[in-house]
């Protein structure tokens, strides 16, 4: 299995998926800055290992503190504050910044060096947890294939995307060892290209039939007749099942309905944000221009040509067919059946 993080003392070293695929690089990265860079500059990205890094950035953060009892928890929030200040799309790194919260909480009384134990601790229990949520969303997710499908998926949703298996790709691994793939299409996934840089990576490294496109060629392909389904991740569901993933997903999805093909979100529940009604209230991440008018240093347009630059959209609950989960696969109506699921308390 791909390795995309780990803490090795003093360090957490973070697979650079920014050098994919021409070089498997790892970063040691010795601060929480640097796990913040790392995560702001796309190094390590995907909702669920975005959550991750930020955990392993404040337990590291929390080893090397050397302050008294008294100043812990304002340092301990500084951290935070920068980590959680890095993405604002995905809600999976708020969600493992509050588990860390209340490791802390439920640590009062306890020496600086044994918060710092408990975080730790936290953080690789995230990272494990991750695997396991993924894994079991794949065999439930699987079973919405028939034999021998034809998919189609953006962005990468793997298990570069995650701590290992994946969401989305996670459902194609699952039923691609029942033989049940014929063929994944990958769209490319402008402007930074997670689906041509690193799903057809991971795909082609795990032996699954994958064949890239051009974003502008998902609807002739749908038109062929050669799509069966379409499977993506998400960074963050509202309480009405309307999903905010990679920029083009919302695009896929309103192909999909006009070709009557299935349309399956696939992401754990702490991707899930019940607190917010729709996603008209999901924060859309703008990034730099020059992710558009350039690849790896090299501009192929006018270097002053205005851009607009948002990394996500929005899919309208409407165009979503259901919803794979750990618990379960949610179906429509998403507002009764995401709380049903997931309603806590
Ligand atoms: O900007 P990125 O690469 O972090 O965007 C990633 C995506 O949009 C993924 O589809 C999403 O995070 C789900 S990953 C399991």
């Amino acid at each position: 299995m791909i390795k995309t993080i780990a803490y090795e003392a003093p360090y957490v070293v973070i697979l650079d998926q920014n050098q994919l695929p021409q070089r498997v690089v790892y970063e040691s990265c010795a601060t929480a800055e640097q796990v913040a860079g790392a995560i702001r500059e796309l190094k390590v990205r995907g909702a669920p290992l975005i959550g991750v890094a930020a955990a392993f950035g404040l337990a590291l953060a929390m080893q090397q503190y050397q302050g008294s009892v008294a100043d812990l928890h304002s340092y301990y929030q500084g951290k935070r504050d920068l980590l959680a200040a890095t993405r604002p799309t995905a809600v999976n790194l708020f969600w493992a910044l509050q588990r860390m919260d209340e490791v802390l909480q439920s640590s009062q009384g306890c020496a600086p060096g044994a918060v710092g134990e408990r975080l730790l601790q936290a953080a690789q229990d995230l990272l494990e947890d991750d695997i396991r949520v993924n894994e079991a969303m794949g065999e439930k997710g699987q079973e919405l294939l028939g034999g021998s499908v034809r998919v189609m998926t953006i962005c990468n949703a793997g298990a570069l995307a995650t701590c290992g298996y994946g969401t989305a790709l996670g459902v194609i691994r699952s039923a691609a060892r029942r033989n049940k793939i014929e063929q994944v299409w990958a769209c490319e996934t402008r402007p930074v290209l997670q689906g041509a840089r690193l799903t057809v990576w991971e795909l082609m490294h795990d032996g699954i039939p994958v064949t890239l496109i051009s974003d502008n060629m998902a609807a002739s392909v749908m038109r062929r007749g050669e799509v069966d389904a379409v499977l993506v991740g998400a960074d963050r569901i509202a309480a009405n099942g309307d999903t905010a993933n990679k920029i083009g997903t919302y695009g896929l999805a309103v192909l999909a309905a006009y070709h009557r093909i299935p349309f399956y979100v696939v992401a754990p529940s702490s991707t899930i944000d019940l607190s917010l009604a729709s996603g008209e209230e999901i924060p859309i991440e703008e990034r730099h221009g020059d992710e558009i008018r350039q690849f790896r240093g090299v501009y192929f347009t006018v270097p002053e040509a205005p851009v607009f630059n948002p990394a996500f959209d929005v899919t309208p609950h409407e165009l979503i067919t259901a919803i794979v989960t750990e618990k379960g696969i949610i179906q429509p109506p998403f507002a009764d059946s995401m709380a049903a699921a997931f309603k806590t308390g």
